[in-house]
């Protein structure tokens, strides 16, 4: 007895410094059905690896990996927009890599690797744009928005809700693509008025859509995907797409540089690009677009083809100075000023 337990302590004590074999740290920034999904389906088939996965949005990750630079904590960052993943993979935070999966990848998850200089790849991708409660704008007769001008409307004071872009990466697109689509000191004005329509700001992505499907609110910005999944799961949700143009994300992941479980972070990242792991998404209620070129879109998934997407500037967008400067602008003129 004695005998195994200072056996038992020799192992502990092997193991405290340097890295514990069959352990992967995970910070999964999508659906936390899907991450959780995902975990037990890799724990399946790699019973000597256990996972210890923290869902975070997708600006909340990058804050957690930079704050953890001198001491990773984290092995591998799964999801979440590719926006925050190419400023971590520009300061440095993540590490190379060239996956063998990379040859079954669509040419916009390649291009996501190649911009990042292979410090990242394209998951998913998927369309922004916003899901309405059907039953709340018939109830309060109000007209369900075309544009993005359209949700300036005064008669949608208090029905809308979008996350923050500090925390969330849909926000941060929605910001992006305004920019974008607008011009930066337009895309602020348009804020600031969509600011009086606003009832909340909230942290993650996907929760606007989440309450509009509640009947909390009217209206939430989000990906269409987001909105499809509480259509699909029965709620009175809508989806619309600006009549504009609207911007889309290339969900990402990265191996954080550091890493103290790097061959277990590889073995889950090979095989969660494969076909058949891809296409449990939506089975988990998760309809992006999949990144390998042999896993079947979802029947419900926005069809990209049909949507009017602008060219996202994922270089410009993803570079640190440029998120940034947007980020620090909407905190000066947005985020601290709270609608009436
Ligand atoms: O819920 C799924 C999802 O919309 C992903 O497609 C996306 O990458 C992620 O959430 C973004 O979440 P957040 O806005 O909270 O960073």
């Amino acid at each position: 007895m004695k005998k195994l337990a200072i056996a038992l302590l020799g192992t502990t004590a092997l193991s405290a410094g340097v890295a514990t074999a069959g352990e992967l740290n995970l910070i999964c920034s999508a659906d936390v059905v899907i991450c959780e999904r995902l975990v037990t389906e890799f724990e399946a088939r790699h019973s000597d690896i256990d996972v210890n996965m923290v869902r975070l949005s997708s600006g909340e990750a990058y804050a957690k990996i930079r704050a953890e630079s001198r001491n990773p904590q984290t092995d591998l960052w799964w999801g979440g927009t590719g926006d925050p993943h190419l400023q971590a993979a520009h300061d440095g935070l993540t590490m190379e890599y060239k996956s063998p999966m990379l040859d079954e990848l669509q040419p916009w998850a390649v291009k996501q690797a190649e911009v990042s200089g292979w410090h990242t790849v394209g998951v998913y991708s998927g369309a922004l744009g916003w899901g309405y409660n059907t039953e709340i704008f018939k109830e309060k007769g109000l007209t369900p928005p075309k544009c993005w001008a359209d949700l300036l409307d005064p008669a949608l004071k208090g029905e809308i809700e979008i996350a923050d872009p500090n925390s969330s990466g849909t926000a941060y697109t929605t910001l992006a693509t305004l920019v974008q689509i607008m011009g930066e000191d337009e895309a602020f004005e348009f804020l600031g008025k969509l600011n009086e329509n606003v009832a909340q700001y909230t942290k993650s992505g996907s929760a606007p859509v989440k309450a509009a499907a509640r009947g909390e609110t009217g209206l939430g910005i989000v990906f269409q995907h987001d909105a499809v999944a509480q259509a699909v799961a029965g709620f009175p949700i809508a989806v619309g797409s600006p009549c504009e143009g609207t911007g889309y994300e290339i969900g990402s992941m990265s191996l954080v540089e550091g890493a103290q479980n790097v061959e277990e972070a590889k073995t889950f990242y090979d095989w969660v690009l494969r076909p058949e792991v891809q296409g449990v998404m939506p089975e988990a209620g998760s309809f992006q677009i999949p990144s390998n070129k042999n896993a079947k879109a979802p029947k419900e998934a926005p069809d990209l083809s049909t949507i009017k997407l602008i060219d996202y500037d994922f270089a410009v967008y993803g570079s640190s100075e440029k998120r940034k400067a947007l980020l620090a602008r909407w905190d000066a003129e947005i985020g601290g000023k709270p609608a009436e």
